[in-house]
């Protein structure tokens, strides 16, 4: 009798020539789970137990956790099994990584996107297949309320809304320094930010050009969070919010720069390239469009941050949406009547999505970044 190959619980394979062996199959089929020990590590508090105690035994850490044992035991040999944290003798301490996260202040980020993927992201990621077989975002359906997409539900869901924005001040935090030293160097005085969201990027621009104004455009739901954030950071005199809907009406015009951070993700290549032709009537000319977002190789096979970070655009936010190739993006600006552009990137910092690029050409210049994964965000969002 021959023995099978495929067995999922081998922990060691002859290797593949092309690299998928047994225990990678296994972590793709049982990825899940993986996940769930990371949320749960984050949610129990055990990583911040460890960061304030060093090492741990189970019972301490059982104790502290509130947890019993055999729920002690299945936390530590998941956490311990994928690396989050070292068993030494009897005790445990966090990985280096973590800990060195943890140290420089890091984590907090990380576990704000992990919050996002366990309350919003995986929600709606049950309904992967039917959002490809229907080419639309089916997972919406998981999201409680009346909205017509992802934004507009957050408000009717005070709790999602919460852990939506943490994740995306977040996401933005982790990159936005490219941004503010690629859009410093155009020297803009008017910017419109189109989706500024909680206002992240634009308090992080204007603080950094004390000669700059935003002009934030936002859904209304969302807007009042942002003049919120825009009067606690003292910037209201120069970041100004429009509420209302950027595919409804023209945009207002006379800009420098006009911005879509982790925007142009969000929707159909049709629809960017008709936001852009908006934008570029905006623009004052010799202005920019800045496109700050992750983006995909242009042979389609890769980052694999962009290909996971694409999932939750299929499912949830509208109907359309992926983290697009860098040549999808220069099609619609070709369309939208742009020159040549830019591509710039920028990649030096651990984050949950992969991020780095962007683009410029000079009449009406075009800038953008993708995310880099940390072991993950996307523009997230
Ligand atoms: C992924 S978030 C990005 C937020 C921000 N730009 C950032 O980088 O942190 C997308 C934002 O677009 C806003 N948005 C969605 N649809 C919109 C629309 N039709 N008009 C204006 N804003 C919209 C959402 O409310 C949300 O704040």
């Amino acid at each position: 009798m021959t023995h099978s190959r495929y067995d999922l619980s081998a922990s060691e394979t002859e290797p593949e020539p092309d690299g998928l062996d047994m225990p990678a199959l296994a972590r793709l089929v049982f990825g899940h789970a993986a996940f769930q020990y990371l949320h749960a590590a984050c949610e129990l508090g055990l990583i911040r137990l460890l960061s304030r105690h060093g090492a741990l035994g189970k019972d301490a850490i059982g104790t502290r956790l509130g947890l019993g044992e055999r729920a002690c035991d299945i936390l530590l040999l998941g956490c311990a099994s994928l690396g989050i944290v070292v068993r030494e003798g009897d005790r445990y301490r966090l990985a280096g990584l973590v800990a060195a996260l943890v140290e420089a202040g890091d984590w907090d980020g990380i576990e704000n996107t992990v919050a996002f993927e366990g309350h919003i992201a995986y929600e709606g990621q049950a309904d992967f297949t039917a959002s490809l077989r229907a080419n639309s975002n089916v997972g919406l359906r998981r999201i409680p309320g009346t909205g017509r997409n992802l934004y507009h539900r957050l408000s009717e869901n005070p709790r999602l809304e919460a852990v939506f924005f943490r994740y995306m001040r977040s996401w933005s935090e982790m990159a936005n320094h490219h941004l503010v030293s690629h859009v410093t160097e155009l020297a803009p005085t008017r910017l419109l930010d189109c989706g500024g969201g909680d206002a992240v990027n634009a308090i992080a621009l204007a603080t950094a050009s004390p000669d700059l104004t935003v002009t934030i455009l936002e859904i209304p739901q969302t807007a009042r969070i942002a003049e919120r954030r825009i009067v606690e950071a003292g910037l209201e005199e120069r970041i100004h919010v429009h509420a209302g809907d950027m595919h409804a009406a023209e945009f207002p015009g006379g800009f420098d720069v006009v911005l879509f951070a982790h925007q142009l993700v969000i929707w159909t290549m049709e629809e960017n390239t008709e936001l852009l032709r908006k934008a570029f009537r905006a623009l004052r000319p010799g202005g920019h469009v800045v496109i700050f977002n992750s983006m995909s190789a242009d042979r389609g096979d890769g980052p694999v941050v962009a290909a996971l970070d694409s999932v939750y655009f299929a499912v949830l936010p509208e109907e359309g949406g992926m983290i697009y190739r860098w040549q999808q993006y220069d099609t619609c600006l070709t369309a939208a009547g742009f020159g040549a552009a830019r591509r710039l990137s920028g990649v030096d910092t651990p984050r949950p999505d992969g991020r780095g690029q962007a683009l410029t050409r000079p009449d009406r210049s075009v800038a953008r970044a993708r995310i880099r994964s940390v072991v993950h965000t996307r523009t997230g969002g």
